[in-house]
């Protein structure tokens, strides 16, 4: 008797356990849908171009996104900085079509600018500095 209601409670528990577990999935899945009808992936913060789902796989093991979005630079330039992470890093040997994607990918959606620095601001518009020398 005692065993059977055990039974039954665990089988209710299972239920909604079940049930639950569905539920998760559901909204999960809405939330990647929904996640996908942007520019950029909202964890990596990638640009959602073609071949972005490359890049995230293979290039985010080690070290952020951002430290690739945050960068610029020709496909020279990249083909560069993968071969320095190479030698140095410890990033291994990619497939000859993977390396061709993410370098199609990094040099259209990262290409090289003019200069990656602002220019420094007029005095006039810094903020005030409480520990500049008084001139009287
Ligand atoms: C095996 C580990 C590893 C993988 C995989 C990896 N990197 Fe890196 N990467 C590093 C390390 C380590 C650094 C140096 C981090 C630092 O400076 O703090 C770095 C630095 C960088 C930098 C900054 C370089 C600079 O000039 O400052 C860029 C850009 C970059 N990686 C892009 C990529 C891209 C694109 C891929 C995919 C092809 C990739 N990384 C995959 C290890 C890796």
């Amino acid at each position: 008797m005692i065993q059977l209601t055990i039974q039954k409670l665990s089988t209710k528990t299972l239920l909604s356990f079940i049930v639950a577990l569905a539920i998760s999935l559901v909204l999960f899945l809405t939330s990647s849908a929904s996640l996908q009808a942007q520019d950029s992936n909202r964890v990596s913060g990638l640009e959602k171009a073609e071949g972005w789902q490359v890049v995230e796989a293979n290039c985010t093991e080690c070290h952020s996104a951002q430290l690739i979005t945050q960068n610029s630079g020709s496909r020279v330039v990249w083909e560069s900085r993968i071969r320095w992470m190479q030698d140095t890093q410890g990033l291994g040997e990619l497939a000859a079509e993977v390396e061709e994607s993410i370098l199609d990918y990094l040099a259209a959606n990262y290409p090289q600018k003019e200069s990656g620095r602002r220019p420094a601001l007029l005095v006039e518009l810094m903020p005030v500095n409480p520990y500049a020398p008084k001139i009287d």
